[in-house]
């Protein structure tokens, strides 16, 4: 996987299976969001083979089935948009050009799930960062999807409204829902992750099973992974294939040997 002149992914090879919540953990730039948008097809690959619900990436994808809540970006810019037009947006994708019927009590419903109900006729620039950042939640959630991607979800957001959305995720894993969620720390999510996959420098370090706090490291601060800490850091990017699931990524550039040194 290539933007510019390097390859920020390498030789990842990842399937998430049907009702798996998943964490994506490692430090700034170690290719997190890159990997996700390439996933729900923000991004192209420049090499390698995505498949999201068993089928490549495009127009054969069920869109409407996925939800994705993106990386929060610091300033709003452009037409001003009411939380519930932004999230009213998560039920259009593909061809669907126009609203559902029963549209406005989805909408309501979404808003309602991340506390926001009371601001729907609000426009975004106008409410907080954090709230901006459940809007966001909302549009994906507002699909009802089976597999919902999130990119630092809770950043920014307080203890309450995590407490809140974490609420909200754990009834709709136990519908069943999928998920892959980018993460600095497990957080108010850590009893629903039932697997970290950790990236360093556009690689995965570890796949498996999150690592329960030591004493010492009950801190809410203190809650990083420890990859070293575990025997199943992993050794070849092959180890972590998996029977077919609704999300799967191999991603790789060939000619990378000679740009390890520069990954960093
Ligand atoms: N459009 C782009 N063109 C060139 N390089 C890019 C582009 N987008 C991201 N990168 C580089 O790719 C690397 C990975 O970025 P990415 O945003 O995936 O990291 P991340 O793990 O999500 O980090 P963070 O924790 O800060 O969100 C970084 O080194 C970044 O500089
Ligand atoms: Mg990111």
């Amino acid at each position: 996987m290539r933007l510019g002149a390097s390859p920020v992914l390498r030789g990842v090879d990842l399937t998430v299976r049907r009702g798996e919540v998943v964490a994506l953990l490692g430090a700034n730039g170690s290719g997190k969001s890159t990997l996700v948008r390439t996933l729900v097809g923000v991004l192209p690959p420049s090499a390698g083979d995505v498949r999201l619900l068993g089928r490549p990436l495009g127009d054969g994808v069920p869109w409407g089935r996925v939800g994705y809540v993106p990386q929060r970006v610091s300033a709003a810019a452009g037409v001003p948009s009411t939380a519930e037009e932004v999230v009213a947006s998560g039920l259009l994708h593909g061809r669907r050009l126009r609203l559902p019927r029963g549209w406005r009590a989805r909408v309501r419903e979404a808003l309602d799930q991340v506390g926001l109900a009371d601001r729907a006729h609000r426009p975004t620039h106008q409410l907080s960062g954090g709230q901006q950042q459940r809007v966001l939640i909302a549009r994906a959630l507002v699909r009802r999807p089976e597999v919902l991607v999130l990119d630092e979800p809770v950043a920014g957001v307080d203890r309450p409204s995590q407490e809140a959305f974490a609420a909200t995720m754990t009834r709709l894993v136990g519908d069943g829902m999928t998920v892959l969620v980018v993460l600095h720390e497990l957080g108010e999510l850590a009893p629903l992750v039932q697997r970290c996959v950790v990236l360093r420098h556009g690689r995965v370090v570890h796949d498996g099973a999150p690592p329960h706090p030591r004493p010492g490291h009950e801190d809410s601060d203190h809650e990083h992974v420890h990859p070293h800490a575990h025997s199943r850091t992993l050794q070849r990017a092959e180890d972590v294939r998996l029977a077919d699931g609704p999300f799967e990524a191999r991603l790789d550039a060939r000619d990378d040997s000679a740009e390890d040194e520069g990954a960093r």
